[in-house]
Order: C-alpha cells, then structure tokens, then sequence
C-alpha cells in the first residue's frame, strides 16, 4: 500500500468534500497517511484527524514561514502534543528564503528550537528548506540533527547537497514535480539516492503531478509519483509503492497490522 508522508488534509482546500476523498483513500492503494502541521490553527486540526481516520498519523511543527505566529504558550502545546501516540514526527520545520518574512534569523531561531525539541522528545523531524540549502546543512551538521533523524521533504536541491543530507542520515520527500518536464536536476538528484532513502509524498493540496497539474493534489495521485521515480530506477511502480512504504514505516515507527498483531 502507498505510504503518504506529507499531506495537509485539514486546508481549506478540503472542505468541500475531505470526508469522501479520505473514504477513498484506501481504494486508491493508499494505506496510510501523515498530515503535516504548518500553521497554528494546523495543530488542532491534525489532532482531531488523527483520532477520526486509523490510517492518519500526525507531524505538529510550525512552517518557516508562519513561526510569527510562534509564542512559547504554543511551542510548549507542541511538546505536550508529542506524546501522543499518534504523533509520528516534529513537522514541519526548517527555513524558507523564498518568502523571506519572517526574518531569516527569527526563521532559525525557531528551526533550530524544533528541532531540539525533536531530540527531546525522541520523534524524527519533517524538514522544509526551500533556497535555504547551506543554511539548512549547516545548522543540521551543528545541531547534529542525525539524533533524530528525519525527512527533507519536497527535497529541490541538487544531488551534490543530497549526498550532505545522506552523510545525515536523512531520507527524501519525493513528489509530484518529478514528473515536470523542467525537473532535471531533481530527476538527477533520484537517480542519484539509494531506494532505500526515498518517501513518496505530495504535499498536498499543492505540486499535482502531471498529468492531473493544475487541479488540486491529493494523495490519489502519487501512482504518477511512484510510475516516475520506477521509470528512473528501471523498477517497477509496485516496487516503489513497496520500498517506500517500508522506508516510512521505519523512519515514523509505523508498524504494518500484521506486525501489530504478532
Ligand atoms: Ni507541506
């Protein structure tokens, strides 16, 4: 079964019709599922996901670019949420210098919290880095951000830097830009990683693969991921689906059914 591990189901964007495409889920091959926190008001609602679908774990983590919003009445309301059972990672967090409000420094000031608090609290981290790379690599090395272990989500960069976040330990986000005709870089840095180091994700309601861009993601259609990446590997779109259902489940301490029985 398809393991998603980054999707923003409690958006907006899903409000119409979230029931239904979360019913689905499972006849979409899609086994299971991590809903990601970005802002705020993305805690409770993650929280509230997770207690209503089995299939859905949750990350509870403020995005660079909404840590104005951060207070220490919030920060410690993640730590308190980190132990719950369904909580599988800190996420996401990181430095984004695409948007660069809030202030690169006030961005890492927050980064570099989180992911202690990772460290403390014994969950991998769900990084964002987008234009950040160095700064990212650099405070990861100092933090010794291989303690928790984690994931670079939507990972953009080259297979140089990838190669850094390999010597970390870390394991990659791939989703639906690898199927953009302009992704050569990132189709270089996929050929380049291990299998064993890659998730499949979409970020949704954002980055739809081809041949569904334009309309709103969903993890319905990482079958277009995993049919990518298996073409770049000379394996099989099962074989992906397999391999990276295994790497989640590792990284998360997601155990299959089968195992929770025994
Ligand atoms: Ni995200």
């Amino acid at each position: 079964m398809i393991f998603e591990s980054h999707a923003h189901y409690e958006d907006k964007a899903f409000d119409e019709d979230r029931e239904s495409l979360l019913d689905g889920m499972r006849d979409h091959q899609v086994g299971t599922v991590i809903n990601v926190c970005s802002t705020v008001e993305s805690l409770q609602k993650t929280i509230d996901l997770t207690k209503r679908y089995d299939f859905i774990y949750g990350a509870v983590g403020i995005h660079p670019s909404e840590t104005a919003e951060l207070t220490e009445e919030i920060f410690e309301k993640i730590r308190k949420l980190c132990a719950l059972d369904k909580v599988v990672a800190v996420g996401e967090i990181g430095l984004d210098y695409y948007w660069k409000e809030p202030d690169p420094e006030y961005q890492k000031m927050w980064f570099e919290r989180q992911l202690l608090l990772a460290q403390e609290v014994g969950l991998p981290v769900i990084i964002h880095s987008r234009e950040a790379a160095k700064d990212t690599l650099d405070m990861m090395k100092a933090l010794h951000a291989e303690k928790s272990g984690g994931v670079i989500h939507c990972y953009s960069y080259s297979k140089e830097m990838a190669a850094e976040f390999l010597k970390l330990d870390y394991y990659f986000g791939i989703g639906g830009v690898i199927t953009y005709k302009n992704a050569k870089k990132l189709k270089e840095a996929v050929e380049y990683l291990p299998m064993d180091r890659i998730l499949l994700e979409t970020d949704s309601p954002y980055l739809t693969p081809v041949p569904n861009r334009g309309q709103r993601n969903s993890s319905w259609n990482l079958p277009y991921v995993a049919e990518e990446i298996g073409q770049i590997k000379g394996i099989s779109a099962q074989d992906v689906i397999e391999i990276t259902e295994k790497n989640a489940q590792k990284l998360f301490g997601i155990m299959t059914k089968n195992e929770r029985i025994a």
